[in-house]
């Protein structure tokens, strides 16, 4: 029996770790093996001293599906991939419901909306997202000051949550890791040997020139009593928004768009204003009447979204012969503001491009997660 070739992910993002599970879990495993080589591993408790980079996004995202009108070809392609990762956050909602997403009612207030948002209706966002419940909200029910306001059923993620448990279920259909800083895709290939095929989930890293961190701060506080996800947009262009933590993990409130901002350290005067906004937004996130009750700060939150012009990188890359052979190298970083919302829709593309860079005759599907 030969010894079987290792596939390689670099990164324990969500991007990362959705691609490794769908590859453990649909590869054969007498002729793969799937090593995860990462710098930071989800292993985040957020109040509790932090361990982890500002530039490990997947720790500090939200994070909710808040689907955007499929209006550029970056944000058709992304509209699919979220509707797959619909799909696949139910049947984790059914089958495993202690792995970190919950479903929730999403509410979002527009107070100049775009035409491609005042255009969607039920079947419309239906038909693009896979959501179901959509409702424009009518007379009263919108409040002042907001021109379009609507409902949906969602899902919010409970970000470290959810990607230890990627993780750990990686870990137990018989994944590897390996902790390591690389310097370059190519040091991938010396770490262990018959390396077939490395994937570039690195989130952002450096060197690409499209790539720019959207700094974002929020607050996590203990709003508990928060149950739905409430987004708003106001006109002059900023954001703020409500997402529960399900599983004891607090309630985020946000949060900023700063594109370029390398600031890792929260800045004050912007917690203090992301809790105003976010009181304002308070009584919708909460049931019916319910009180609102205490927004007490747990942590501050700073983090940089991978942001890439023209949106992810997918593709496979053959990096010139290295000792005796070609390296394949398949690219998956650039996820943005929506590495979740997306993530399963990226893992599944990923794992087919390197299914393909593969001896095919010796892959086998096991199952379809
Ligand atoms: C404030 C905030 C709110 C957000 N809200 C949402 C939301 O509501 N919904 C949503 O879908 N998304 C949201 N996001 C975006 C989401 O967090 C990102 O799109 C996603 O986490 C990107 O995942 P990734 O796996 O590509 O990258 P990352 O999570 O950054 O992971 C990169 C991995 O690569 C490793 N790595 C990098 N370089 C090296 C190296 N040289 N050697 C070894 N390992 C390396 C890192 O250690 C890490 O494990 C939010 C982000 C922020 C910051
Ligand atoms: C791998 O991804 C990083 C982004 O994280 C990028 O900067 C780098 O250029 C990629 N590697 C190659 C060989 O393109
Ligand atoms: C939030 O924290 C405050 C201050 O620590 C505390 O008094 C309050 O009871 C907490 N609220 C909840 C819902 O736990």
């Amino acid at each position: 029996m030969s010894e079987p070739t290792t596939i390689i992910v670099i990164g324990a993002g969500v991007i990362g770790l959705s691609t490794a599970v769908r590859l453990v879990s649909t590869l054969d495993h007498s002729n793969y093996k799937v090593v995860i080589v990462s710098k930071e591993w989800p292993m985040s408790i957020p109040g509790v001293p932090v361990t982890h980079s500002v530039n490990y996004a997947s720790m500090w995202a939200g994070a909710h599906v808040r689907p955007i009108p499929a209006s550029t070809p970056q944000l058709v392609r992304e509209a699919a991939w979220l509707k797959r990762t619909v799909q696949v956050f139910e049947q984790q909602v059914q089958q495993s419901p202690a792995i970190g997403v919950t479903k929730c009612k999403g509410i979002e207030l527009l107070e100049s909306p775009a035409q491609d948002y005042a255009a969607q209706s039920a079947g419309s966002f239906a038909a693009q997202t896979g959501l179901t419940g959509y409702r424009k909200y009518t007379g009263s029910e919108v409040p002042e000051a907001f021109e379009l306001a609507y409902e949906y059923d969602t899902y919010c993620i409970n970000a470290p949550v959810y990607c230890g448990n990627l993780l750990r279920s990686f870990i137990l259909q018989g994944g590897k890791c390996v902790q390591c800083v690389l310097t370059s895709e190519r040091e991938a290939y010396s770490l262990v040997s018959n390396v077939g095929v490395v994937v570039n989930a690195s989130g952002m890293g450096f060197g690409d020139p499209k790539c720019i961190p959207v700094r974002g701060q929020t607050v996590l506080t203990n709003f508990s009593a928060a149950t739905k996800t409430v987004t708003r947009q106001s006109k002059d262009g900023s954001w703020s928004f409500i997402i529960p933590r399900f599983f004891q993990g607090g309630t985020i409130v946000g949060g900023t768009k700063e594109p370029g901002d390398y600031t890792a350290e929260p800045v004050m005067a912007i917690r203090d204003s992301l809790l105003g906004a976010g009181q304002q937004i308070a009584q919708l996130a909460v049931n019916e009447n319910g009180p609102t009750g205490d927004m007490n700060v747990l942590a501050d939150v700073v983090g940089r979204r991978p942001v890439r012009e023209g949106g992810m990188r997918i593709e496979i890359e053959q990096l010139s012969a290295t000792g005796a052979k070609a390296a394949p190298i398949v690219h998956a970083y650039g996820a943005g503001g929506r590495g979740f919302e997306i993530s399963w829709g990226v893992a599944e593309e990923v794992a087919d491009l390197v299914r393909s860079v593969l001896p095919t005759e010796r892959t086998v599907i096991r199952s379809n997660l």
